[in-house]
């Protein structure tokens, strides 16, 4: 591997900064960590990578304990601060007009006012990495503030949370029964899945029609997947147990819909495969339809 490249790319990483805070050997002491994220949901679980020389991990090491407060986009100087002296140098928490603290409920170690989340944590799992100790701690009380922004750090700069991005939905208008078949099946999830096939025969197209108590739907044959399912093998046997005969080809087409029917709305993540009729299927029903969804599978 080339150094050179390595030292520069990694400066691109992009990470938020957490503030270590702990007691120890120097008293309370505080440092900066952006390599710092939750690790798992239950039990509730943080990591945080220290280097062997830093004070805060001679303190956790000694005391078990630490808090984790992820840094607001107006906490740069403080993460300055935390990050560019030791608690060997300096008594960095008391550094005049700057950190302000909040009653710590379990653990000894302080916590830090005004961050985005302050995490209690209790020492779970220690394991040298690298250059690096990875400190894994279980959270045993936590706290946020939604209207506290967090920092970013990138290329040894900070920045703030900019635009959100919403993720491109092609808009399609639907009439009344294919939008409550869609929501029906949506079952109030905010995206539905189908896994579908679309099967052409020269200019037709085949979809299935559903007319039951006034509810018809026109829609490429399609089910819902099941997690960690291969896609392109179930929608195979679907259309097998329909006595569809059809060679679909193995390449997914997704097609990311938001249908529309007067103010509602119901997101549905189609990923579809391609498919021709094999000699001898000829009892399938096949229609050229103009319907607004079906047009958006060809668009
Ligand atoms: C923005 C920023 C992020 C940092 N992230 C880490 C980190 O993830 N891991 C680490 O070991 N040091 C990190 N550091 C460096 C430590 O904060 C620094 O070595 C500190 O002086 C250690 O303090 P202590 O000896 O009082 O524990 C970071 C510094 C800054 C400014």
């Amino acid at each position: 591997m080339e150094r050179k490249v390595a030292d520069k790319a990694q400066r691109h990483f992009v990470t938020g900064v957490s503030m270590i805070t702990s007691n120890g050997y120097f008293g309370k002491n505080v440092m900066a960590a952006e390599w710092t994220m939750q690790i798992s949901y239950d039990p509730l679980l943080i990591a945080t990578f220290l280097h062997e020389s830093s004070i805060t991990l001679k303190n956790i090491q000694k005391t078990k304990e630490f808090g984790v407060n992820v840094a607001s986009e107006k906490q740069s100087t403080l993460v300055n601060i935390a990050g560019g002296y030791s608690g060997s140098e300096i008594d960095k928490l008391k550094v005049n007009n700057s950190f302000t603290f909040l009653k710590s409920k379990f653990i000894k170690a302080p916590i830090i006012a005004n961050c985005t989340i302050n995490a209690e944590c209790r020492l779970f799992s220690i394991k040298k990495m690298g250059d690096h100790v990875m400190v894994v701690g279980k959270v045993v009380a936590m706290r946020y503030d939604k209207t506290i922004k967090p920092l970013l750090y990138h290329t040894g700069r900070y920045y703030q949370i900019g635009d959100l991005i919403e993720p491109f939905r092609q808009q399609v208008r639907v009439n009344k029964s294919t939008f409550k078949w869609f929501s029906k099946e949506a079952d109030g999830k905010f995206i539905l899945k189908c896994n579908g096939a679309i099967i052409k025969s020269g200019r037709k197209v085949l979809f299935l029609k559903y007319t039951k108590n006034n509810m018809n739907y026109e829609t490429i044959p399609y089910l819902k997947p099941k997690r960690g399912v291969n896609y392109l093998q179930s929608l195979q046997e679907y259309l097998k147990n329909m006595e569809i005969d059809v060679r679909l080809k193995p390449e997914p087409i997704m097609k990311r819909l938001v249908l529309e029917n007067k103010n509602r709305k119901q997101r549905v993540n189609f990923v579809l495969f391609e498919g021709t009729i094999r000699n001898g299927s000829s009892r399938i029903l096949l229609e050229k339809k103009d319907s607004e969804l079906l047009k958006a599978f060809y668009s």
